[in-house]
């Protein structure tokens, strides 16, 4: 029996592990604390409405009261942190979110798990910890900067962000080491490659190519479209996050990738040809300033020390993921009207 307090759960990655553990573990209880962004949708939610082991609440990982109010009414015995702003695109144009967020937000989380967990600066190891407990972090593969054609990330490289976004996601992992390392926080980092799968918000790469290619309208490619990353299926990812939080060896970072490196053109390109449209839509656009060239992930430590394999053939998982979007064409029209939110702002209001 476990509670585990899951943020941005709303969001693409974090509802697809709600759902993963409420499945696996019927005896754990699943704390969702999610500000409701833009891209926080509680439809993505909505089969487990009336699960009795979940619990959503409307907060913001920065409000250091309401923060604290929530470990005090469920005793917390895991954080994963997914609340984070997460689009490269709007981290160029509005950076100051993205480090009050991503680095603010993770920070106060820390803080309070500390407070709670009986954390003691001046005995990182004294008796009274609260047992079981740990905080993940869950970051990403863009905080190493950019690869050239060879070459792969492990964890001992050093962190190199070239965009507001990245940058902000290695400053909160710094701040969670720290948090290890000065008052004994028993965490992980995991450094995930790009997801793809159902319920990611169409403002990324695959869900944005396949809408724009279902209503016929112009596909974006940045700049030469020979950019490189390695795709990992939403799914899959999750059970690897699962993984890390039971077995995961305290204060260790694990990268997460599924082995699977495209050059973006050859995504829009075979999405083009799933969906039975014309290559004419493809429109090289402009390129991305400080886009990175190529990511590419070595899982060697995850699947040797821990045991998870990326099982998920690239050619079946976006061949479900297409044929999930065309199965929740309503899904997306209700963001792209914006009727997700109206919809649901009203249905939930503050809880504390
Ligand atoms: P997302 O943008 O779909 O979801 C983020 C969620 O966080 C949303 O529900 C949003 O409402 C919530 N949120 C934002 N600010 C908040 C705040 N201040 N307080 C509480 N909630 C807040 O993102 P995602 O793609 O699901 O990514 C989840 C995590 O995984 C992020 O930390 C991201 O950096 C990381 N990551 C994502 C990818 C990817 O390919 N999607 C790859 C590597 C790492
Ligand atoms: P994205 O899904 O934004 O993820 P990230 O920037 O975190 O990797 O973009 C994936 C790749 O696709 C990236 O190289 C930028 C490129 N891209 C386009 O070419 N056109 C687009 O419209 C978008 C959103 C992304």
């Amino acid at each position: 029996m476990k509670t585990i307090l899951v943020t941005g759960g709303a969001g693409f990655i974090g509802s697809n592990f709600v759902k993963t553990m409420l499945d696996k573990y019927p005896n754990y209880k699943i704390i969702n604390i999610d500000a409701l962004t833009y891209a926080g949708n509680l439809e993505n939610l909505k089969d487990i409405d009336y699960n009795e082991n979940y619990t959503f609440i409307k907060a913001d990982i920065r409000a250091r009261q309401k923060i604290d109010k929530i470990f005090e009414t469920y005793d917390i015995d895991m954080v994963v942190n997914f609340a984070a702003e997460s689009h490269v695109d709007r981290s160029i144009v509005e950076p100051e979110i993205f480090l009050t967020t991503n680095v603010i937000g993770t920070q106060v989380l820390l803080d309070i798990a500390k407070k709670h967990w009986n954390l003691n600066p001046k005995d990182k190891y004294c008796k009274e910890y609260k047992e079981g407990v740990k905080f993940l972090q869950v970051s990403t593969d863009e905080v190493y900067g950019a690869l050239g054609k060879t070459g792969m990330f492990v964890e001992t490289m050093p962190l190199m962000p070239n965009n507001p976004y990245s940058a902000s996601k290695a400053s909160a992992d710094m701040i969670v080491r720290s948090y290890y390392e000065t008052f004994g926080m028993p965490i992980n980092i995991t450094r995930c490659s790009n997801n793809y799968g159902p319920y990611q918000f169409p403002e990324k790469l695959i869900p944005l190519m396949i809408n724009n290619c279902l209503k016929g309208k112009e596909l974006p490619v940045y700049g030469d479209g020979m950019q490189i990353r390695d795709w990992l299926h939403v799914l899959v990812h999750c059970i690897a996050i699962d993984t890390v939080l039971h077995k995961g060896v305290v204060g260790e970072v694990y990268n997460i990738g599924g082995n699977n490196e495209k050059a973006n053109i050859d995504i829009v390109k075979l999405i083009i040809k799933t969906l039975g449209k014309s290559e004419d839509l493809i429109t090289y656009v402009k390129d991305r300033p400080g886009h990175d060239r190529r990511y590419a992930i070595d899982n060697t430590k995850i699947t040797t020390e821990l045991g998870w394999e990326p099982q998920y053939t690239f050619e079946k998982g976006i061949k479900e993921t297409i044929d999930w979007y065309l199965d929740n064409i309503d899904w997306i029209e209700n963001i792209v009207s914006g009727d997700y939110m109206r919809y649901y702002e009203s249905m939930y209001g503050e809880v504390y």
